[in-house]
């Protein structure tokens, strides 16, 4: 059984819907690290979300698994935090189709992340891409969530779960708890090798803008030299100006875990060339006892299957009791009453 503790609920997620990239490690594991002894943190791979883009079963099947092994890889510890997948809950989705009923069309209709996402896939503008926002919200309140450490894109997604909450909460008591954004105190944000003023993305077609965390040595040194710099020879970090030699210094910084102002006081008068070999060598040493860890984990077939059913059944603790207060608020019936 879950010992319940006080600390705060801290709940996070990625989408399998590419590879894992050295920017999700930078923008959001790395941090999960860090805060999972001080919160009591749900760790989810949100696959519902995932397939709100078209992928191929197998692919995608084989991908959450490659997830759930790279974030203990990482340094989750799964006996400290609970690691699940989002569809293992059904849950999920029941509590979205209500909080569906109390969002409006204009609500959606400003989301942001969904005016791009229907640019980037003009073919397939789907309802679930539109509601993408909604499950969002429900896989927040499920789980009485404190804190939700989100990036800026997020933001806007946060403020929305915010207000189904309290709609709900004005119409029918306490059910949920509102959760406050968090922005964690190591963000950072990643960027395009070849285009350093779009993010690094899993969904980018082009290999040679990410740098994913189980990419092999020469691939990582070859897509670091070939990164784009600018003109001027300055080691600098400056994101508007240098927006192509300020992310090899972002990149710099969390691989070595020194500061951006220790990286450029370290290469004051070295030239571009010195730097991409030095973060080329610096992201191999880094990757490759993750990529280690990973291999042992990943062919742990029971091993895995145990954090994840472990990861569930903490986790449907928790949601049950809050979709029981949902469904009697609304008014469903409950079974063999
Ligand atoms: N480039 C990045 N730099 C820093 N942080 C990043 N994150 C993503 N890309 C970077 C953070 O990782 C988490 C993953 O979020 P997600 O899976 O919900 O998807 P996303 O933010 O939409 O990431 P992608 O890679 O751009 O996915 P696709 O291409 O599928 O849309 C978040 O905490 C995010 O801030």
């Amino acid at each position: 059984m879950h010992q319940s503790d006080n600390r705060p609920v801290l709940l996070s997620g990625i989408q399998p819907s590419g590879n894992l990239l050295i920017g999700h490690y930078v923008g959001a594991m790395r941090n999960w690290v860090r805060l999972q002894h001080e919160y009591d943190s749900l760790f989810m791979l949100v696959d519902l979300h995932a397939i709100t883009v078209r992928q191929d079963p197998e692919a995608l099947r084989a991908r959450c698994k490659d997830f759930v092994a790279l974030y203990i890889a990482c340094g989750i510890d799964p006996d400290q935090s609970d690691i699940f997948i989002q569809s293992h809950l059904p849950e999920h989705s029941e509590l979205a189709w209500v909080l569906n009923c109390y969002t409006y069309m204009g609500e959606l209709n400003r989301m942001t992340q969904f005016k791009d996402k229907s640019q980037r896939h003009s073919a397939n503008i789907n309802v679930g891409l539109f509601d993408y926002p909604v499950l969002m919200a429900a896989d927040i309140l499920l789980y009485g969530t404190d804190l939700v450490p989100v990036g800026h894109d997020q933001k806007q997604h946060l403020e929305l779960t915010r207000d189904l909450a309290e709609r709900f909460n004005n119409l029918y008591g306490e059910v949920f708890k509102v959760p406050e954004p968090f922005i964690p105190e190591h963000g950072g944000r990643i960027m395009s090798l070849q285009d350093p003023t779009a993010k690094m993305s899993k969904s980018d077609d082009n290999e040679s803008n990410v740098i994913g965390l189980l990419d092999p040595p020469n691939r990582v040194r070859k897509k670091i030299r070939r990164a784009v710099t600018d003109s001027d020879m300055e080691i600098r970090f400056d994101p508007e100006e240098k927006p192509g030699v300020s992310n090899l210094i972002s990149l710099m910084s969390a691989v070595t875990d020194r500061s951006v102002a220790e990286v450029e006081a370290d290469y004051q008068g070295e030239g571009y060339g010195t730097l991409k070999k030095d973060l080329g060598e610096a992201m191999v040493a880094f990757l490759e006892p993750i990529q280690a860890r990973f291999e042992e984990i990943r062919g742990d077939d029971a091993e895995m299957t145990r954090i994840l059913k472990k990861g569930a059944d903490r986790a449907r603790e928790r949601a049950q009791p809050v979709m029981r207060r949902v469904r009697d608020a609304v008014g469903l019936v409950a079974p063999g009453s």
